[in-house]
């Protein structure tokens, strides 16, 4: 039976009722699988959707560095036919995911800071600053959450940490905790892949960089499916979660029952997300609240 599906969500920590815009990224790109679209283009257009909505941290709602003001986003895209681009630390661009579709065209595989910048001017990427309302919201949540020390799992940082690092041009004493939207899916010729795109993750330096553009770490994609993760980069990259999660696919464990098992390696005061779709079909799992979908067809 041939079987096509795709997996979209909205970032650990993301409230359900946020759920729509979810499904209705899976809706574009299903809809790409049905009319022969390859598994790359579905995610492709499944998360530019996602990073144009706005509420989810990633592309127009991407959240503020500890500054209040600096955006720099993370992005990346991998297919299981050897497709495999990223940009991290870029900022000015609309759509971090469609400049990392261009860097698959390059000789790199990733590009940072200011050369992913020109490199976007360069395909033809113009200048854009987002629409700021949803990061200001959560620069206030997290200055609260500092201010308050209430125990938010996101943020077991001390203020300390970040002020004795501090490496923006204004003072530290200007201060102050969401994440990543991704998307998994196979497609009839039996290609999966995986697109991920992020502001970051809660409290955040100039040129951090997180799990999202770290093949791997934040995402995987091979013969045997493919897999995004969301959650406290800093934790995801120490076990290269999103291999991990594949590896227990190619040995044939369900796709939801792997999440699980990826997502149970941290304390659940982690928040951590994944979704993965396999040759047997797709699912997710999170220890925190996470909007997701999923829509598959079997024929
Ligand atoms: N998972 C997104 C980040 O940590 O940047």
């Amino acid at each position: 039976m041939s079987f096509v599906g795709i997996v979209t969500h909205g970032g650990a920590g993301s409230p359900k009722e946020w759920r729509d815009g979810c499904e209705h990224s899976a809706d574009i790109g299903l809809k790409q699988l049905l009319e022969n679209h390859s598994a790359y283009e579905a995610v492709l257009k499944a998360v530019v959707f996602l990073e144009d909505d706005g509420r989810y941290n990633a592309g127009s709602g991407s959240s503020y560095r500890l500054d209040g003001k600096t955006i720099e986003m993370d992005a990346a895209v991998m297919s299981s036919d050897g497709k495999l681009g990223a940009v991290a630390c870029i900022s000015g661009v609309k759509n971090p995911v469609l400049v990392a579709s261009e860097v698959v065209c390059s000789p790199h595989h990733i590009l940072s800071g200011a050369g992913s910048v020109l490199f976007a001017r360069k395909k033809g990427f113009p200048e854009y600053y987002p629409d700021i309302r949803w990061a200001k919201e959560r620069y206030e949540k997290l200055l609260t959450t500092f201010l308050k020390k209430n125990g938010d799992s996101a943020a077991e940082y001390e203020i300390q940490d970040f002020v004795k690092n501090w490496n923006f041009e204004t003072a530290s004493s200007e201060i102050f905790p969401l994440d990543t939207v991704g998307a998994v899916a196979k497609d009839k010729n039996g290609n999966f892949a995986v697109a991920v795109s992020t502001g970051g993750s809660g409290a955040m330096l100039k040129g951090r960089v997180g799990d999202t553009p770290l093949i791997g770490s934040g995402f995987f994609a091979g013969a045997h499916g493919a897999v995004a993760c969301t959650g406290i980069g800093e934790e995801i990259m120490k076990k290269l979660l999103a291999k991990t999660v594949y590896d227990l696919l190619a040995q044939g464990i369900a796709p939801e029952a792997a999440c699980e098992k990826g997502v149970r390696l941290f304390p659940e005061t982690i928040p951590v997300g994944v979704i993965a779709v396999s040759l047997e079909g797709a699912g997710y799992f999170s220890n925190t609240g996470m909007a997701a979908a999923i829509l598959e067809r079997r024929e």
